[in-house]
């Protein structure tokens, strides 16, 4: 089964990694408007490519950077086939800061065996996966094993709100029986990158939070210890955030918690982790959360809390003595299953008016969100995926969750009712969001070949 196309994927390599190229040059940049030609240009290039494969492809404007939208036709794919709904992001995270990449973040370089250009792991390199997969399909057996509905968002990075619009107004369109994203990372195994289906992601809710003190900077020496300073207010709050067990004190926050099963509990402590190894990577000492849970609880199954980033005062050269009008702090929590991003706000604003801060006034700004989601372990999509994985990488995946978000996994169950499932080919060491983003060569060629052969196993699953 797929012999020839495998063979192609083989042949047609050095033209894929041109293309991958092509795109990677594309400054897609979403949370910046500078670059919102950019973003429109990667999408329309990939529009492009899918049109010239057969496939009926649109790039759809909405109010904030566009879609791709693309679906295989009658005469691409049978119309008894399973129908599969392809999800990836064509945006790519800011590059910054420039100078400690060490070549140009957009001009795509190959050294040892990865290129490297933002983007290239999170997620152009994985969209050219699926793209490579398609084509080879059709250009060896001139249809796909299934029916195809591409969809590829430009917003995933900047918590863009157009594509769950999109979704709702296309419900009938997007009918499909499976999503299958690539979005994620294998699993670091002692001897190599293990091939992994995730089933659970964690949630977010972020939030820049401000607290006003003086209408203006005032002298420290002539106001100091006579009226509240913001920045010191906001510091104590923030640090009641936790208790000593490092749990989050915000009433109520763990009430949807689902608590981790001990089957779970097991399967990650025989999971082959080197923690002290992964830690030192990134150049910190030794682990730290929350209090009776192992690392891999507190990622993939404890909610948590994270300053993003603190301002307030002066932060110029020397000293300045003065008692800053304002201070603020970006404010972001990973939520799990089935804590509710919307509760988790209120919970927060209504914390945060019951802290004493001395007068001082709070504004809370909502900067996204997103639902965790809890994945089906045992459909036939997965058994089909797990046997596609095992013939293009000879190994078996693990099972296991994922600590970030992927946004729109829980519109597509809420909106479409449709299950996902997720595959990637990143490494934990890509660099994603960082300088020096990479993705592997041969990760991309399994990335390819396991697109290809997962056609194949998806057509065969039983409905
Ligand atoms: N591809 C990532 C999610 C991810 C990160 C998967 C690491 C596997 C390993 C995705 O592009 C991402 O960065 N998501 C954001 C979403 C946020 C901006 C709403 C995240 O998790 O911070
Ligand atoms: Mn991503
Ligand atoms: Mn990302």
């Amino acid at each position: 089964m797929c012999k020839q196309v495998l063979e192609h994927l083989t042949a047609d390599q050095p033209a894929a990694i041109d293309r991958l190229k092509a795109l990677l040059a594309i400054p897609s940049v979403s949370a910046d408007p500078t670059y919102s030609g950019d973003v429109a240009a990667a999408g329309q290039w990939l529009v492009d490519q899918l049109s010239a494969m057969g496939l009926d492809a649109q790039l759809v404007p909405t109010a904030g950077h566009p879609i791709v939208f693309a679906r295989s036709t009658a005469a691409t794919a049978p119309p008894d086939a399973p129908h599969l709904l392809y999800y990836a992001h064509y945006d790519v995270q800011p590059p910054d800061p420039l100078d400690k990449w060490d070549s140009p973040p957009f001009e795509p370089t190959i050294r040892d065996g990865a290129i490297y250009a933002r983007g290239a792991s999170d997620d152009k390199g994985q969209v050219c996966c699926i793209l490579e997969a398609l084509r080879a399909w059709l250009v060896t057996e001139k249809q796909l094993p299934c029916q195809v509905i591409v969809l590829f968002e430009g917003e995933e990075e900047s918590a863009g709100q157009s594509l769950p619009v999109f979704i709702e107004q296309r419900r009938e369109q997007l009918a499909a029986d499976v999503v299958v994203v690539s979005d994620t990372a294998m699993w670091p195994g002692p001897d190599g990158p293990i091939p992994a289906i995730k089933y659970g992601l964690r949630g977010i809710a972020y939030f820049d939070v401000k607290l006003y003190g003086p209408n203006r900077d005032v002298h420290s020496g002539s106001y100091g210890g006579a009226i509240a300073n913001p920045a010191t207010m906001l510091a104590r709050v923030l640090g009641r955030l936790f208790d000593d067990d490092n749990h989050i004190t915000i009433p109520g926050f763990y009430d949807d918690v689902v608590p981790v099963t001990d089957q779970e509990k097991r399967r990650w402590t025989q999971l082959p982790f080197d923690e002290r190894h992964a830690l030192k990577s990134i150049g910190v000492a030794e682990p730290f959360g929350e209090r009776g849970y192992s690392t891999l609880q507190r990622l993939w199954a404890r909610p948590s809390c994270d300053v993003n980033g603190l301002y307030g005062g002066y932060q110029g050269e020397g000293g300045k003595t003065i008692i800053p009008s304002f201070a603020g702090a970006k404010l972001s929590f990973r939520l799990v299953a089935n804590q509710d991003p919307r509760k988790i706000g209120a919970a927060l604003e209504s914390w945060l008016h019951s802290q004493d801060v001395g007068g001082c006034r709070w504004q809370v700004q909502h900067l996204g969100q997103a639902p965790p989601v809890l994945l089906t372990t045992d459909s036939p999509f997965v058994t089909a995926a797990k046997r596609a994985i095992e013939r293009a990488s000879g190994r078996p995946p693990v099972m296991i969750r994922e600590a970030a978000s992927i946004p729109v996994v829980a519109d597509f169950k809420s909106i479409l009712g449709l299950d996902t499932l997720l595959i990637g080919f990143g490494l934990t060491d890509d660099c994603i969001h960082s300088p020096n983003e990479k993705f592997n060569l041969d990760q991309f060629t399994l990335g390819c070949r396991t697109h290809a052969i997962l056609l194949a196993e998806l057509a065969a699953a039983r409905r």
